[in-house]
């Protein structure tokens, strides 16, 4: 489990983040930061597309960017966006959230009420298909 201070710093990052969120269609503007075994604290946020379906989430910006800085494993990842209830990751993004970490801690806020929930990766998806599932069709 990270600590309160831990904590703090990622949800100011992910604030911080946020309000560089390309979101011109939804004004829906979301903030992820994770912080990684190495103790590196990497950002990201939504980018949208006049072509819909290429709009890209906060929490998968960060984790490309994660692996691309060679970061470290995530241990923690920190989600915010203007919502009343805790905001937390489309599907797409709790199958790339796995990828890294099943025990990756996923704290979701929503910043109108400050509401907070905490889940760990293999809880936002269980029974997910995983890398260990590619092994099971080869004889
Ligand atoms: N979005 C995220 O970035 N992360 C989430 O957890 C939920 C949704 C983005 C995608 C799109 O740019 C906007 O929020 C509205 O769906």
């Amino acid at each position: 489990m990270i600590d309160a201070k831990q904590t703090e710093e990622l949800i100011a990052a992910a604030r911080d983040v946020q309000s560089r969120a390309y979101a011109p269609y939804s004004n829906f503007p979301v903030g992820a930061a994770l912080l990684t075994d190495k103790g590196r604290i990497v950002t990201g946020c939504n980018v949208e597309n006049a072509s819909y379906g290429l709009t890209i989430c906060a929490e998968r910006n960060a984790l490309t960017r994660c692996v691309a800085e060679d970061a470290g494993k995530p241990v923690a990842l920190v989600v915010v966006g203007n919502t009343d209830d805790a905001l937390t990751p489309c599907g797409a993004c709790r199958q790339f959230i796995l990828e890294f970490n099943p025990d990756m801690e996923v704290i979701c806020i929503g910043l109108k009420k400050g509401e907070r929930k905490d889940f760990t990766a293999l809880g936002l998806l269980p029974g997910a298909f995983r890398s260990s599932d590619l092994d099971k069709a080869k004889s």
